[in-house]
């Protein structure tokens, strides 16, 4: 497992023919001669057995260091630290205004409050999760404090009492973001930041052919999400809110060598599908449907029926 994780990782990964042209059709007759995507069509599924089954799978195809997001890359070929784009832009803000208190919301594995943690000994982390719990070493480190939790409530924190509030690729598994948005707005003090990076829609479900429609609500499901926001509808949501925007940044094509390697990988499953109907049985539903995201979310990038964005909201 080790010498395989090494590997994929090393690997420069390029997929030569544009999907978006060619391959979409292909590819989904590929997922439906090897999977059951009946279900998916369908319904929300199972976050919770989402994350717990595909812990592994992420680490071993997907991430480094137990980050568990997409890297935003600097150059065409996905690298280690370009998981770490995120936060490292939230230790900016960090520096600007010396926060002290830096609660995350949705941490996953902890991999961005332990490597700002790290960065910030003087600095005071919290986080919650509903599902995951982070790991042993980063649950030992001294400026950090971990509670299981549903990010709707905050109650638990204290109002006017947080420098920095931050979430990474969660807050689209929420069909109410603003709830989320005020609880956020009442525990940050005056001057404090909230800091999101999600993938969104950015078209109209309406406005796209039933391919198009097809391969985004797989995805979607895949990824164990209902729908995706709008982009529009969020930034609305945004400004009729009671923070201030300082900074919306589209990263849409900073994703792109990150799904590239999914891609690719994602292509090798299917190009076997009598091994990959054998695979099947022995990995969980969630992983194998994962692969789904893995074909088409870089043709929905590209297509621009979604994208990846970062926003910087103030409190005044
Ligand atoms: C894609 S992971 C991102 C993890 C982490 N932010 C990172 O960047 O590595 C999404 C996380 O959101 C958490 N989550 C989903 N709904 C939540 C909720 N209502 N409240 C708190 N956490 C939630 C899941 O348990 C999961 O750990």
């Amino acid at each position: 497992m080790g010498l395989l994780r090494s590997y994929l990782r090393k690997k420069a990964y390029s997929v030569k023919e544009s999907p978006v042209k060619s391959s979409t059709q292909f590819y989904l007759n590929k997922v439906e001669s090897v999977i059951s995507i009946e279900n998916l069509e369908e319904a929300e599924e199972d976050m919770n057995k989402y994350y717990l089954n595909s812990k592994w799978a992420y680490s071993l195809f997907h991430t480094h260091d137990n980050f568990h997001h997409f890297a935003l890359c600097n150059g065409k070929v996905v690298k280690r630290e370009d998981y770490e784009t995120q936060p490292k832009l939230i230790s900016e803000y960090i520096e600007k205004i010396k926060a002290k208190n830096v609660l995350e919301l949705s941490s996953g594995q902890g991999a961005n409050s332990y490597y700002l943690a790290n960065k910030f000994p003087d600095t005071h982390f919290k986080a919650i999760d509903l599902i995951q719990t982070p790991e042993e070493k980063v649950l030992k480190l001294k400026n950090f404090q971990f509670q299981n939790g549903d990010y709707h409530d905050l109650s638990k924190y204290r109002e006017n009492s947080l420098d920095l509030v931050f979430i990474i690729e969660a807050l689209c598994h929420s069909s109410t973001p603003k709830i989320v948005i005020d609880q956020v707005y009442s525990v940050l003090k005056p001057g404090g930041y909230f800091i999101i990076f999600d993938g969104y829609r950015r078209r109209e479900i309406s406005e796209l052919n039933n391919l198009d429609k097809k391969i985004l609500t797989l995805s979607e499901h895949a990824m164990a999400l209902n729908e995706m926001f709008n982009i529009v509808k969020f930034n609305t949501l945004l400004k009729s809110s009671n923070f201030e925007v300082s900074k919306s940044t589209d990263y849409s094509d900073k994703v792109i060598p990150n799904l590239i390697k999914l891609e690719y990988l994602a292509r090798m499953y299917y190009k076997f599908p009598k091994i990959a109907k054998l695979v099947n049985r022995f990995i969980s539903k969630e992983v194998v449907q994962n692969s789904i995201t893995g074909l088409f979310l870089r043709t929905l990038v590209e297509k621009e029926i979604t994208g990846y964005y970062g926003h910087i909201l103030r409190k005044f």
